[in-house]
């Protein structure tokens, strides 16, 4: 699907995204712009649970996955 990892590997943009949009990894963690992060949808609970476990946690972090 067009999430912002596919859209991310499409423009060569070298996001991981391990587990192939699972919502089993924290590997594509990305930060939102503060104009467009308040326009996204609430993140899940699990991708707040993985988000948790991502690196470098911010207010603005997403799994790009999930982004669409
Ligand atoms: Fe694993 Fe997004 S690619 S949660």
């Amino acid at each position: 699907g067009d999430n912002v990892l596919y859209l991310a590997h499409k423009h060569g943009i070298d996001l991981e995204g391990a587990c192939e949009a699972s919502l089993a990894c924290s590997t594509c963690h990305v930060y939102v712009s503060s104009e467009y992060y308040d326009k996204l949808p609430e993140p899940e609970e699990r991708e707040d649970d993985m988000l948790d476990m991502a690196p470098m946690l911010q207010e603005n972090s997403r799994l790009g996955c999930q982004i669409i």
